[in-house]
């Protein structure tokens, strides 16, 4: 945290796709916000992503890494992920490179449905129930473990390219590395008032999950107020369609915690509203949404700002401006509410049409 500072510097990598659409409409309604909460924003524009990875070979260099971590408040990233590259060799090094090299080790992905209309579950007369009379009753928070799991790319491989061929991909779980995540879920839930914390794994079949079963469990006793339960992945998907208001936080492992979020993200209103932090307390944290550059409605001017606004909302929270991050949220809630959407989720407004309607609120906010 960066206590009474007022002034703060922020790295951007708006990426591919739509990311540097997306942050071209979120950022004026950041500073804007930010104005409003009495601190300043100096933005740094960094290149890295497939045009800069074509024309240069390079995806992240260490100094920019070093630098990142040193001298910046924060950074925030548009999107990753070309056809032009399908090996994503650019995506991993820059998106999981920076959450493994600065030690991010909380993803905090928060699923808040804003506006029951955003909610696809149809079922009419529960969803009035539901989500209609409580409103906001779909409000839970995954923390994905972001350092290990599925994601370090360990294995081998022998016979590409044969009818032999073999893949091997390591899954790796420390105790060290479980535990830190497990308790900055618990530790969240404490300071924020929730009363239920939800693990999911599956050693059932998989028994290197049988260390998150022992960690949570152990953990667990520290915080007694607080219901422990524990879910297979394949019963939570189904469960978070079925009761998705009974959950408030889930933790669980780097790969079901990328799956889950998509489906959590849908839950509220898509992939064009659900935002992350990638955050290691005490550190530079790094702020993205949870969708990718969506390739197909890139240059369109029709991607959503929504997910990158509400990104910059938990960056703000993390920097100490609740307030700036509380006006980000009630404007978007504003936009949807008087239907100033792109078309995702069911408005004709362009993205950029959007990121004006969130200043116009924020600056005319009292
Ligand atoms: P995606 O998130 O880009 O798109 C999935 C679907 O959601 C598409 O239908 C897309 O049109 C829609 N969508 C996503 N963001 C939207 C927005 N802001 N507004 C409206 N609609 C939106 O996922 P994908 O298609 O699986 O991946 C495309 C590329 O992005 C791949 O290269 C992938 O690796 C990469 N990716 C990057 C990140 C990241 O940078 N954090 C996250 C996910 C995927
Ligand atoms: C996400 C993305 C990334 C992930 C991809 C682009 C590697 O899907 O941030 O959710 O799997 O973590
Ligand atoms: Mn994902």
């Amino acid at each position: 945290m960066t206590g009474r500072r007022r002034h703060f510097s922020i790295a951007t990598i708006p990426g591919d796709g739509i990311g540097p659409e997306v942050l071209d409409a979120a950022l004026p309604a950041i500073d804007s916000a930010a104005a409003g909460n009495g601190a300043e924003i100096t933005w740094e524009r960094l290149p890295f992503g497939a045009d800069h990875y074509l024309a240069t070979g390079e995806t992240l260099p260490d100094e920019a890494i070093e630098r990142l971590q040193t001298t910046v408040d924060a950074i925030l990233v548009g999107a990753l992920g070309d056809p032009r590259i399908p090996t994503h060799e650019h995506a991993r090094d820059i998106l999981l490179g920076l959450r493994v090299k600065l030690d991010l080790y909380v993803n905090f992905r928060p699923c808040r449905l804003l506006h029951p209309d955003l909610c696809p579950l149809k079922t009419a007369s529960t969803s009035v129930d539901r989500l209609g009379q409580r409103g906001r009753a779909i409000d839970f928070t995954i923390f994905r473990e972001n350092t290990e799991g599925m994601y370090l790319g360990r294995g081998r491989s022998s016979g590409e390219g044969t009818a032999a061929e073999e893949r091997i991909a390591e899954e790796i779980h420390t105790a060290p590395k479980v535990d830190r995540i497990v308790r900055a879920a618990f530790e969240w839930a404490r300071a924020n008032g929730r009363r239920r914390i939800t693990m999911c794994d599956k050693s059932n079949a998989v028994p290197a999950h049988q260390l998150w079963q022992r960690l949570f469990t152990e953990i667990g006793l520290e915080y007694p107020e607080l219901e422990r339960e524990h879910r297979y992945v394949d019963a939570l998907a189904m469960e978070l369609v079925r009761t998705p208001e009974r959950f408030e936080i889930i933790v669980t492992n780097n790969l079901f915690g990328d799956i889950i979020s998509d489906l959590g993200a849908e839950l509220v209103g898509g992939l064009g509203l659900a935002p992350s932090a990638n955050l290691h307390p005490g550190r530079t944290g790094l702020f993205e949404p949870v969708h990718g550059s969506a390739p197909s409605l890139a240059g369109k001017g029709i991607a959503n700002p929504m997910a990158a606004v509400l990104t910059g909302a938990l960056m703000l929270q993390n920097l100490g401006l609740s307030e700036g991050a509380h006006r980000l949220v009630l404007a978007v809630e504003r936009a949807v509410a008087e239907g100033v959407t792109t078309p995702d989720i069911g408005g004709t407004s362009t993205t950029a049409d959007v990121g004006r309607f969130l200043v116009q609120q924020i600056a005319g906010s009292p």
